[in-house]
């Protein structure tokens, strides 16, 4: 039997939110599921695919554009396959101590797309982060990076005992 596809999209600005992508792509592989990591821009096809894990960074209270307008540009068949979406954002630990909702918009394109599930991961602002805030920020001792790899590998097992491994 073939293993199950998964696409694991992602809408990164400066890349926190490609690395939570390609931990839950390496965990979903270890998984036994053929799983792709893509740029959400990258993304005009669904079909090909048993599930999706869509994720954006946060700013401002939004998700990054390109994850918005991968959901809406794929809409229709991500309404056929489960779908989990993800949020990289708080730079601080309340990720770790609480679930923390979606954003509303978010929750919206949940709503839209019968999305199985959310997920707030704590997100990166670093030295390395471009930028006049992020800047700002490190200097005042406000950044880090609050990533948790064992929390990301945890749900991304989550995912996979929800799809199941063959098709
Ligand atoms: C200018 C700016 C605005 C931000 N706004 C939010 C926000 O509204 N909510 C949140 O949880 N995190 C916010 N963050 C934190 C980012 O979401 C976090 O650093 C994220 O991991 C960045 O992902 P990326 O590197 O993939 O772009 C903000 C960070 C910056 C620099």
């Amino acid at each position: 039997m073939n293993p199950k596809r998964v696409l694991v999209a992602y809408g990164s600005k400066h890349g926190a939110t490609r690395g939570i992508a390609d931990e839950i792509g390496r965990t979903l592989q270890a998984d036994g599921f053929e799983a792709v990591v893509l740029p959400a821009d990258a993304v005009s096809d669904v079909s090909g695919y048993d599930g999706v894990v869509l994720g954006g960074a946060l700013y401002a209270g939004h998700w990054n554009g390109k994850a918005r307008r991968c959901a809406r540009r794929n809409a229709e068949q991500l309404r056929h396959r489960p779908v989990w979406l993800f949020s990289s954002g708080p730079v601080d630990s309340s990720a770790e101590q609480r679930d923390i909702p979606p954003v509303p918009g978010v929750a919206r394109r949940m709503k839209k797309l019968g999305a199985r599930e959310h997920m707030t991961f704590g997100g990166a602002v670093t030295a390395e982060t471009p930028g006049r805030i992020s800047r700002s920020l490190v200097r005042h001792g406000k950044g880090g990076d609050f990533r948790n790899p064992e929390r990301i590998q945890d749900w991304a097992h989550h995912i996979g005992t929800e799809l199941g491994t063959t098709r």
